[in-house]
Parts: structure tokens; sequence; C-alpha cells
């Protein structure tokens, strides 16, 4: 019998290897399409700087599961530094998948929402637990403000990509790259 999706989708939604609840994991998040119901959780797990592993949950149709399985499985085990702010990810889903469609490019961005705010819920977390006297700046890395002015007043930090390169700070989840360009350019 013909399959509905292509190839790839068909063998990755029936056989999804990230699929499922995890025992235990440090973050969730959940992406959800307004406009046809689905939605995706995604678990993650963490080892210190790194995601130890990331498993998923979906209502969704083929291209959203198969699409989550990617994600799951190209973050699985991925140092946070690794994940350069998630650029390239939905390309990578893209050359994995296939050709496609313009209409369910909605699909594998759902599944991109749920990891990016399942990092988020591990930034609040460890936000909450922070205990030093400046404001921390990036929470993949524990960086504080302190930390990134002396960068930048030393001299070896005019730019976001410097200070990445010098203590990782911008190049896990991306989302502090606005308060970092903020302090280099202070
Ligand atoms: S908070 Fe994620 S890279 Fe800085």
């Amino acid at each position: 019998m013909e399959s509905y999706y292509p190839e790839e989708v068909s063998r990755r939604s029936r056989f999804a290897r990230q699929a499922g609840v995890p025992l235990s994991f440090d973050s969730k998040g959940t992406g959800v399409s307004l406009e046809c119901g689905v939605s995706v959780r995604m678990f993650l797990s963490f080892s210190d700087v790194e995601i130890s592993e990331a498993r998923f949950v979906s209502n969704g149709c083929g291209w959203a599961v198969a699409a989550a399985d990617v994600i799951a499985e190209c973050v699985s085990g991925a140092a946070l530094k690794d994940l350069h702010a998630l650029e390239g990810l939905e390309r990578r889903v893209l050359s994995e998948l296939g050709e496609v469609p313009a209409g369910r490019r909605q699909c594998i961005r759902i599944g991109l929402e749920a990891l990016r705010k399942a990092l988020a819920d591990r930034r609040a977390s460890i936000a909450e637990e922070w205990s030093g006297e400046k404001a921390l700046i990036c929470t993949c890395f524990g960086i504080s403000e302190e930390t990134i002015e002396d960068l930048s007043a030393a001299g070896t930090a005019a730019t976001v990509e410097d200070v990445g390169r010098l203590c990782g700070a911008g190049t896990g989840c991306g989302s502090c790259q606005m308060l970092i360009r903020e302090i280099v350019e202070s």
C-alpha cells in the first residue's frame, strides 16, 4: 500500500526512536500549532553542559512526529556549545526528511518550538538557583555579567563571537546573545 508520506517521513513517524516520556528528565517544553491542534512535548536530560538525552511525545501528523524525532536525535548527546543558537537545526531536519511542502513547514517548527521552550525551562531553573551577586547573563554556561564585563574591559572580547570563544556564553541556546552584545558594546 502506498504511504501518504514520503519514505523517510513515513519510516520516522512509525518507528520514532526518540519517542516516549523518559522516566526522569530535567526540563520540558511544548510547541503547539494553533492551526491544526498538533503539539510536541520535548523532554531534556542534562549532564553538566551537555544534553544527555532528548525525547518527545506528540499527537501530531507524520511530519510533526518525524521532524521531532530528527530534532531529538540531533540534540541528544550534543554539547550546549555545539547548538550554535539552534541555527541550522531546521536545515538539518529538511535535509533528513527530504523535500517538505511549504504547507508542512509549520509541522517542523512545532518541534523546534518545543525544544526552545525546554531549553528555556532549564534556564529558568538554573536562574532560580543562581546565587552570584552580579546578574546571570548566560544560564546555559552559568556566566555572569561581571565575567563578560571583565573580558570586555581586558580588550579580549569585543564581539558576541569573542565572548563565545572565550567562555562559551551565547553559544548554547543563543537567547542571551542580545544581552552579551549590549555589554560588550556599552
Ligand atoms: S543562555 Fe543559552 S547560550 Fe546563553
